[in-house]
């Protein structure tokens, strides 16, 4: 261990100690997922599952609530739902890193926990270098730098960055997100045997699909995974266009299904697809655990947003990761699932059967508060309109003449109010998870989601239901603990 990565430890610590206090008054702090300490969290990295452990790293700024040269924050798990604050599992202390340990991954190997993330270095002028770190664990709490494995290829600008490594066929593969010289986003594989030589093999699409000659400047933290018989490639692209419903925060993370040819790494594939419809979702990471689950974590943030202007700000904290998702594909579509172990946070339980609304809104006895798990199934909607109202600041609309389903909210920036939207064919079943200041919307048994912070009055608890026609329902209602 440096001296200089001693010195980086002692002042996030004192960082954590001194505001801890006005951390934990914050009334926006979440019950049941995985926050900073202090300051800034964004990009989950390194999830995995080791000796029956859930490890969660995630970019970290202790020092202020903005970006900057980033930690890796730590948190352990025996169930995806209480989760355990370890010690700061990477400092930016060495040349290579100097300007932030950025985001990657783990792999387990040879009993160590390997991390894999980017080195990102500015220099006086100002320019970006950047490099593929290796960093080593026996215990998966005390990690070893072993420094730079990947240098930046040709045909790359500086972003080049987020290793995504796995295994397959005894071979050792990476992703890494970058750019080339035409300013276009994409997402280079590179191959190895020993983990620490790696040869790149090339890009993983865009290079023979025309259509992608021009989808966004830059593709950040991929991931390339099997997933009931095809491969999924996660990217979270900078720089496509609103288009109608799609693509409308400042940017995007979605997928792409196909089959990748490992001798040179390309991939066919269909169109891109959002992974999730809310406010704030971006630079999702997976893993596959021991139960041989596809798991899903996101950052319930976006870069460039106003991040100053979310409330939390002022008590020294900001950001959260979004809950663990089980992913499964039907038909080239992701669903996704929040892991069943969230039930253990489940308190008690108020069932409303056969509930008919008639042109009219309505509460529900004990349906309320600012932390529960919301199941609604539908069995009829005769109405150009239904709606659930959460706590008087976002709404949730589904008008099943065009099959719109919109989620709205008072903005953090302006208080003006805003909306997201998709199309389904139908809406059946609702399952939603309302933290103190988060929505995630699990919609049709996942086949779309809504991830979005809310910032509510603290006194308001209400959840309206509300339809301008007949609308007959099952509500079920749990408290949610906290983790
Ligand atoms: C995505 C990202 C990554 C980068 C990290 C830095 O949000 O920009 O590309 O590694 O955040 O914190």
């Amino acid at each position: 261990m440096s001296t200089r990565d001693e010195q980086l430890r002692k002042d996030a610590q004192e960082a954590v100690e001194k505001h801890k206090e006005l951390v934990q008054k914050d009334p926006y702090r979440l019950n049941y997922h995985i926050m900073p300490p202090v300051g800034l969290l964004n990009d989950p990295n390194g999830f995995i599952q080791w000796k029956g452990i859930y490890h969660m790293f995630y970019q970290w700024m202790p020092f202020h609530t903005g970006h900057g040269a980033k930690f890796w924050g730590h948190y352990t798990s025996n169930d995806l739902v209480h989760w355990q604050e370890e010690r700061t599992a990477l400092t930016p202390s060495e040349w290579y890193e100097k300007n932030g340990c950025y985001s990657g991954s783990a792999i387990a190997h040879n009993d160590q926990l390997y991390l894999f993330y980017t080195g990102n270095v500015k220099d006086e002028k100002g320019e970006r270098e950047s490099y593929q770190v290796m960093a080593t664990s026996k215990d998966g709490i005390h990690f070893e730098k072993q420094g730079v494995v990947v240098q930046l290829p040709e045909g790359y600008t500086a972003h080049f960055r987020d290793p995504k490594v796995w295994q397959q066929n005894g071979k050792w593969y990476m992703v890494v997100g970058t750019q080339n010289h035409q300013q276009q986003g994409r997402v280079a594989i590179l191959q190895s045997d020993n983990l620490t030589d790696w040869k790149h093999l090339g890009d993983v699409t865009g290079a023979h699909t025309k259509q992608l000659d021009a989808f966004g400047y830059m593709w950040e933290c991929p991931d390339l995974f099997h997933l009931d018989g095809k491969e999924v490639l996660v990217v979270s692209p900078q720089g496509l266009q609103k288009e109608g419903d799609k693509y409308e925060n400042v940017y995007q993370s979605g997928y792409f299904v196909g089959d990748v040819d490992y001798s040179t790494g390309e991939m066919q594939h269909g169109a891109f697809h959002e992974l999730d419809q809310g406010f704030e979702f971006y630079a999702p990471q997976t893993t596959e655990d021991e139960h041989g689950r596809r798991i899903l974590v996101g950052w319930m943030g976006v870069p460039d947003q106003n991040e100053e202007a979310h409330p939390t700000v002022q008590y020294k904290w900001i950001h959260t990761l979004t809950l663990p998702r089980v992913l499964t594909l039907k038909e080239e579509k992701l669903y996704q699932n929040p892991v069943e172990e969230l039930s253990s946070l489940r308190g008690k339980e108020t069932i409303h059967q056969q509930v008919r609304i008639q042109t009219q809104e309505i509460s529900l006895q004990d349906v309320e508060g600012d932390s529960m798990e919301l199941y609604v199934q539908l069995h009829s909607v005769e109405a150009d309109v239904v709606e659930i109202q959460f706590r008087n600041h976002a709404r949730l609309i589904y008008r099943p003449s065009t099959g719109k389903l919109t989620l709205e909210r008072k903005s953090f920036v302006d208080y003006q109010t805003e909306s997201r939207s998709c199309t389904l064919q139908n809406l059946s079943t609702l399952r939603i998870f309302m933290d103190t200041s988060s929505l995630e919307i699990f919609v049709n048994n996942g086949e779309e989601v809504f991830t979005s912070r809310m910032y509510p009055y603290e006194e308001n608890n209400s959840v309206i239901f509300g339809t301008n026609g007949t609308v007959l329902m099952d509500v079920h209602k749990w408290d949610m603990g906290k983790m």
